[in-house]
Formats: C-alpha cells, structure tokens, sequence
C-alpha cells in the first residue's frame, strides 16, 4: 500500500518533497500555514495588516547563488534570465515550478502545523489547525519530511540598557526597504549577508549607516562576480577534490584582496576556508566613501541623547534605529526537541563549541527516528534548492526501501565524526553542525541513490569532451527529465540530460 507522507511548508525544500513523493508513488499532504507557495522567497511589506510576515526577504535582495546553481536540476532557471536572480524573479520560478509540476493540489493551505509525536507503533500524528475553520485536527502518517525552514525565528543579541534606549531597535526579519530611513543615521549590527545588504541599501536613503561588528575584524568578504565568472562557477570537480582546500582558499583570497582592499585593522586573520565568508560587492565602495563607517562590538546603549558606547571607548549619538542583523534560530515549536538535537549529552558535550546544534544523519535523520527527515537544514553550503531536491530524493529512496540507513549506532558514530571534524577545521564563529560542503555532500547523497557521475561511465556513454566538461565545468546540478528511478545504479540523470543546453550554458561561462 502506498505510504502516506506528511511534509510541514510549501517553501522551495516542501515543494521538492511534494514532486519526490509523487514521483515514488508516495501520497504526500502538504501543511502549510500561508496562503502562499515559496516560504521565505514571498517577499511581504510590514502593514498594518500584516505585522509579523512569514518572510525575512528584502525588496532590494538578490540570491548571492547564481541561477545555474541554484536552479532544480529536472527544471532549469530559463537560460536567458540574469545569473542572480531578484525577487520578482524567484517568486516567479518558484511558481513555474509549482505549476509545471503540478504540486498545488497537494497542499493544504492556511493550515498550521501544532504538534507532532510519534506513537507505538513508530508512525506520526500530525496534529493541525486550519486558520478560518479555528478546530484542531490530526491525522496519522508513515513518515514527516520537515520543511519547515530556519529563517524565522530571530537571534536577539543581549546589550546593556536596551531597555532603555530611546531609539528604534528592530531585527532585520522586520527590515524591509530603505523607505522610511531617509536622513537617519541607522547602526546595523552583524556581518552576515543580511547585515551587509542592509547596510549598502541603507546608505541610498540614510544620513549615515554605521556597522557594528563584534570580533573587530571583517569576514571575508566575497564578491558575486571573481575574476570575470559567477563566484559559485569557480569550482570544478576537479579543483574541489584535486587541489587541497587551504590552496583553494588561499587562491580566493588573494583575487579577492586584489580587487578589494580591505582596510588594514579590519582585514581578516582566519584562512577563508575555516570561515563562514559573506557575499557582498557594494560594500567596499561604501567603506571607501565613508557612507558606511565600521564600528566594533556594542559595550551598552544609553538612556539619553540615543547614544551607544562601544567596546573600544568610543561613542556614537543621535542614532534613530538599530538593526540587528544577528541571524536565526534553528526552531521547529512543533516537536519535541531531543528529536533533532539529540538530548542533553550531545549538547553537553558539543553546546559551547557549536552554533545551530542539530543532530542528524546526513543532514537529515536523527538516529532515534529514523522515520522523520528535516529538509533545507543546512549552511554556508551554496546554494540550498538543489541540496532540498537531493535531500528528498534520498528521503524517499529510504522511504521506498531503495537505500538501507545503517544502525542506530553507526548512524550517531558519523554525526560526531562530523562534528570533529568541523571542529577540528572551523574557527569557532563558523562552527555550526549544518555546515557542509556542497559538493561533497552532493556527491555522498548521490553515490548511495545511484546517480553519482562515475568518470568511466560518462566517457563510455558521452565521450571525453563531456567528461571534461563534468570534471572541468562549474559544478551544476542542471539536467532534464530526472527519472527518481533510484534501483538504476547507471546513468538515470545524464540520460535525459539536455546536452546542447548544458554545453552551451558551460561555455559561456568557461
Ligand atoms: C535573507 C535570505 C537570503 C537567502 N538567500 C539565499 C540564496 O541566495 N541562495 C540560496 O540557495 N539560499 C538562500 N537563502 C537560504 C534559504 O533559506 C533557502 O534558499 C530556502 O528558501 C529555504 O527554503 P525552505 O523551504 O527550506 O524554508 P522556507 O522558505 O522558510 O519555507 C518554510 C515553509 O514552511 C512553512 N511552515 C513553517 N512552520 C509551519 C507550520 N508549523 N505549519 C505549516 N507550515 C509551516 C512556512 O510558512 C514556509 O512556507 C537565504 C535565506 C535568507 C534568510
Ligand atoms: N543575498 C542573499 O542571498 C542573502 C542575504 C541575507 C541572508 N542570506 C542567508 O540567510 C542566512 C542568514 O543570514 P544572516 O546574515 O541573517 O545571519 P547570519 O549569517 O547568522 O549572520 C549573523 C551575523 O550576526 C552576528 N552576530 C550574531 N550574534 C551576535 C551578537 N550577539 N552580537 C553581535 N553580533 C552577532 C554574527 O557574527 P559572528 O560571525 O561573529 O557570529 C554574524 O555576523 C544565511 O544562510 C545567509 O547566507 C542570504
């Protein structure tokens, strides 16, 4: 009998999940709170009406992944689009999707997932509401993929008197436009991608933006374009597994350092390759025009003349707005936490060290619970769609009993191998447990579900040109008419791939 699949949100990572359980023959139904398809990806205005929007998206963002790596491998971003896609155009590919794959009847939407437990006999009850209808339901399912996103629940950094300050301090979930900031002087805090791409906005509407970062030094800083190529496009397979990564990183550094020159107090110490680096370009002009001026960490915010004192003694006052740019926290209300975390003894034991500790099997399964999978937890990783694509192909190969998932043991053996070994290459600040690497573990998923590219394989059946385009091109995951036949160990995904497309794309960009 046909298993029924239960998949919290219709963001990109749901979205992926719906097509896979088709797919496979699974019956997926689709929770998803909005009455919109595309989670975060929805851009959404703070009215009135709407005070507390689901997205974190600015009108000014752009993806900081470029189009052929960030696209759907069965469903490429149209080839004549821009490499980095703004919202417009991501609310409309994420809807082209939708409807090419007919995936909408298989949500239901306004309707809040509230709880979910696991019963005796290992399958789910997912208990839900349905906004206008105000009465709690629940049904039983065989398996839960949860999409449910982690860009939601914003991380407050703690200050001395922000109680009393007398400016508007908000987090950058709320941060919307530059409209409203015109002749303000504004502090943003963070310097992650949000930070910085708040900042450069600001500087088209503000008086003066000022950025506080709290390890008094600047991330690595990566422009969207490197020596004329996409950012994301740099890497082969053959550079990612052939030259060692601290050579690699050194190399980025270098092109970035010619071009961009960091101001010398503020340059980064740590090797980019231990680091979470952020994707930024106009920032640069905005620190050499002064429009953005670095301050270090926040020391205590003042009661009068909106003023704020920094670690280093100095002042600043008259500030209209703090905007915390300070990232999320990984939170799924609906269960129990040990589920994903682990419990006390793996947060005892790696809770000071780690950021976003989670405790799955490949990103995906915790040990415990073999039977629940989360989707999209993942960082500095590239670009996430086609990770959630793989990651529900492999969902559902485990599901139908293509793929066998090792014991409990061997399962909580490799999520500690795993944090050592981030912990051993991190520096703290980029120590995070859903940190990983795109190609690798792309090509882990991809070697257990049998649509690896095995060199020898793609010579036989495409010659030694495309090969070298495979280990030589950017490493997309663009392909068409992906079959999910996981039992075929060959070549299922180069099958109906769409050479002409694909040569033509990678020489453009060779
Ligand atoms: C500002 C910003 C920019 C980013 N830029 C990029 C980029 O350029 N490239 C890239 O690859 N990634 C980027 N990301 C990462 C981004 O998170 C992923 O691209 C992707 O959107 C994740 O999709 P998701 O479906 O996993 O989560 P989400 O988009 O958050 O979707 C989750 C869905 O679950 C629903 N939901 C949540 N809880 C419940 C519940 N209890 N019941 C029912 N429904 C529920 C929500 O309503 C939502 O629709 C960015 C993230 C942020 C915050
Ligand atoms: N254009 C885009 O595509 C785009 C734009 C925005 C976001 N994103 C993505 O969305 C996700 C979230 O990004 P984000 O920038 O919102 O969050 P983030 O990556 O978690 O960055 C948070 C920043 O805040 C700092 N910070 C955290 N706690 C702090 C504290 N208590 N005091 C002072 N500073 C603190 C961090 O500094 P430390 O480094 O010192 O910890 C970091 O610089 C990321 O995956 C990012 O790639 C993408």
């Amino acid at each position: 009998m046909a298993k029924h699949i239960a998949i919290i949100g219709a963001g990109v990572s749901g979205l992926a999940a719906i097509k896979e359980c088709l797919d496979n023959d699974l019956i997926p139904i689709c929770f998803e709170q909005n009455s919109f398809i595309g989670g975060i990806w929805r851009y959404e205005n703070v009215s009135e009406k709407n005070k507390e929007p689901y997205s974190s998206i600015y009108k000014s963002i752009l993806t900081n992944t470029s189009k052929e790596m960030t696209t759907f491998s069965d469903f490429p971003i149209p080839a004549d689009w821009p490499t980095y896609l703004n919202i417009s155009l991501v609310e409309k590919y994420i809807d082209m999707y939708a409807e090419k794959f007919n995936l909408l009847p298989h949500i239901k939407f306004n309707t809040t997932v509230l709880n979910v437990s696991i019963l005796p006999d290992k399958r789910w009850k997912v208990k839900y509401i349905i906004q206008h209808e105000n009465e709690e339901k629940e049904e039983i399912f065989d398996f839960v993929m949860v999409c449910s996103g982690h860009h939601r629940k914003p991380r407050w950094p703690e200050y001395k008197g922000m109680d009393l300050f007398k400016g508007e301090q908000i987090h950058s979930h709320k941060y919307k436009r530059a409209v409203g900031f015109e002749n303000k002087r504004v502090l943003v805090v963070g310097c992650g991608n949000s930070a910085l791409d708040i900042a450069v906005d600001l500087t088209h509407a503000a008086s003066q933006v000022y950025l506080s970062i709290r390890r008094g030094k600047l991330p690595w800083i990566i422009p969207r374009f490197v020596n004329g190529k996409a950012r994301d496009h740099r890497t082969s397979r053959f550079s990612a597994y052939m030259i060692p990564p601290s050579i690699r990183g050194k190399m980025t550094e270098n092109s970035i350092i010619k071009y961009f020159p960091f101001p010398s107090h503020l340059k980064p110490t740590d090797p980019l390759i231990a680091t979470l680096p952020t994707i930024n370009f106009e920032i640069f002009q905005c620190f050499a025009a002064g429009t953005v001026i670095v301050k270090p960490n926040i020391k205590e915010l003042k009661s009068e003349n909106k003023q704020i004192e920094f670690v280093d003694g100095t002042f600043l006052e008259d500030i209209d707005t703090i905007i915390y740019s300070t990232g999320y926290y990984i939170d799924y209300p609906f269960l129990e936490e040990q589920i994903f975390t682990g419990g006390d003894e793996i947060e005892q034991e790696f809770g000071k060290d780690f950021r976003d500790l989670v405790c799955l099997y490949k990103m995906l399964f915790p040990p415990k619970y073999p039977n629940i999978a989360f989707l999209g937890l993942v960082l500095g990783a590239g670009a996430i769609w086609p990770i959630s694509e793989m990651q529900a192909r492999y969902v559902t190969s485990h599901i139908k009993g293509f793929i066998k998932l090792p014991s409990q043991s061997k399962m909580e053996k490799s999520i500690r191998s795993y944090y050592e070994s981030i912990h051993r290459n991190c520096c703290k600040a980029a120590r995070s447990a859903i940190r990983l690497n795109y190609i690798s573990y792309m090509d882990t998923l991809s070697k257990d579900i049998g649509c690896y590219p095995y060199s020898y394989e793609i010579i036989k059946k495409f010659g030694f040109k495309f090969w070298k385009l495979i280990m030589f091109g950017m490493v997309t995951p663009i392909q068409e008419g992906t079959l999910g036949m996981v039992q075929e160990k060959l070549l299922h995904f180069i099958t109906k791939i769409n050479l002409n497309q694909l040569l033509k794309e990678r020489s453009i960009n060779s």
